[in-house]
């Protein structure tokens, strides 16, 4: 894709993402926080359904892989321990000598500064966690850091959640939360930033079966992407060459999708071998080994599947959005300009279905629509719409993805039956009321 069509894709998600309440820039009104960003109403529902999905995928599928939420803020001896402190988890920064802005000099394509032209000073170690101060007084003894990563504060709870669920290697412990990095570029709006959410498993196994989980836990985290629709031809994985890889790993495959802007990188499966769990133990002066049933004792290697919620969420935007020239609509010449459809699967649609009154001015129809949406929001996340002509608000369901639209219309008050419309179809079938839960249910399930 040529550089102008790149930006022109991104930035037409960025303001699309905004304009349909998906995303904002955050603290807008004050122009805005270099970075974060706030999820709107149609974009938080997006977001925990991906998380939802994947907690379903991950644990509820899994008899041998538990949750756990533990906290951001740790004691700074776990990222002293876990190698985070020190040079393994620095980028190195380049400054430009004329316009001084600051780059990751490992993302630079030549040594002269991308804004400017300018020469680039000597690179420096600059550390991404997160420093905070626990308690009133910013003195070093109160130091911590916000978590880097998720997986941390698993490593840590490993005793605690084997022995207290009673579970045996192979298991795998899965969490979601936010983790922190003082990123020196954050970019690309929500693909890299300061503040993010990841949904982590770690996956503990004999040392000699590492290779055969590494292998299972990669097919299966691809074949999870595929299954919600993401194409084979936008997904690939790259190995990690031996001198990139992180402080902790032995092993690392990187999920990517081809977003406008290139190949990125929206998962990564590791084999952290016993790096983790060996330095918990020195550290902490706690035995974290585990001995099997035949007596044999080891500290598990771990295999890991680590991937980010905006990521996600950024990689099914770009999925599935679909800009049709004329408009999809051939019954009528109501619209002719470009529509926006968002393909997403079902299972993460923000909204599930709109009930819509084909007009708003007549008491007993409006009456009927608010008895329907009644009966079905106690089952799926609805919206009631009755402002615009019906063929605007299906188009406005159509871009933020929702999968059906309920119509009533004169009709319904005679013979009890509604316009159950499909997106990606546009089929339209008359369903009776008392049937439209049930076959709502078998459709979204
Ligand atoms: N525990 C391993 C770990 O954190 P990572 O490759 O550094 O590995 C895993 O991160 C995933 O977390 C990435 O694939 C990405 O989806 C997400 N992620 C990492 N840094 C991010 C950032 N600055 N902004 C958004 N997502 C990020």
């Amino acid at each position: 894709m040529a550089k102008k069509e790149e930006n022109n894709l991104l930035n037409k998600l960025v303001s699309f993402a905004k304009r349909r309440g998906f995303i904002f820039q955050s603290s807008e009104i004050y122009g805005g926080f270099s970075s974060c960003y706030d999820f709107g109403p149609i974009g938080v529902e997006l977001k925990n359904n991906i998380k939802k999905v994947w907690w379903n995928e991950m644990i509820n599928l899994h008899d041998n892989i538990v949750g756990l939420d533990a906290s951001i803020l740790m004691s700074p001896k776990v990222w002293a321990a876990s190698g985070h402190l020190s040079a393994g988890f620095s980028d190195e920064l380049v400054e430009c000598k004329k316009c001084h802005h600051r780059f990751r000099k490992d993302l630079l394509e030549r040594n002269k500064c991308p804004d400017c032209g300018g020469e680039l000073m000597e690179p420096r170690k600059f550390n991404l966690m997160m420093k905070t101060f626990v308690g009133p007084v910013e003195e070093e003894a109160a130091v911590t850091y916000l978590r880097a990563e998720t997986c941390q504060g698993i490593y840590v709870n490993f005793k605690n959640v084997m022995q207290s669920m009673r579970m045996k290697v192979p298991f795998g412990i899965a969490q979601i939360g936010k983790s922190f990095r003082n990123e020196i570029t954050p970019k690309d709006f929500i693909f890299r930033t300061r503040e993010f959410e990841q949904m982590e498993m770690q996956w503990f196994c004999d040392p000699k079966d590492a290779d055969k989980f590494f292998e299972y836990w990669l097919k299966e985290r691809m074949d999870w992407y595929l299954k919600l629709g993401i194409k084979k031809e936008n997904i690939r994985i790259k190995e990690t060459a031996k001198k990139e890889l992180a402080h902790y790993a032995k092993r690392a495959v990187d999920i990517e999708y081809k977003f406008p802007f290139g190949w990125k990188e929206i998962e990564g499966v590791h084999n952290r071998g016993d790096w983790d769990l060996s330095n918990h133990s020195k550290h902490s002066k706690q035995d974290l080994s585990y001995t099997g049933d035949d007596g044999k004792k080891f500290i598990p290697y771990i295999i890991e599947t680590s991937g980010g919620v905006e990521r996600t969420l950024f990689t099914f935007l770009c999925a599935g959005f679909k800009e049709v020239e004329g408009g999809r609509t051939k019954t009528t010449d109501s619209t002719k300009e470009i529509e926006i459809m968002l393909d997403l699967n079902k299972k993460l649609a923000p909204i599930k279905v709109a009930v819509l009154p084909l007009v708003k001015n007549k008491e007993e129809i409006t009456k009927k629509a608010k008895e329907i949406f009644d009966m079905l929001k106690i089952h799926f996340v609805c919206q009631y719409d009755e402002s615009g002509s019906i063929g605007r608000r299906y188009r406005r369901q159509d871009e933020i993805g929702t999968p059906f639209c309920v119509t009533i219309d004169f009709e319904t008050l005679e013979d009890d039956n509604v316009t159950l419309r499909d997106r990606n179809t546009m089929k339209q079938d008359r369903i009776k009321i008392e049937h439209l839960s049930q076959l709502l249910k078998n459709e979204l399930s």
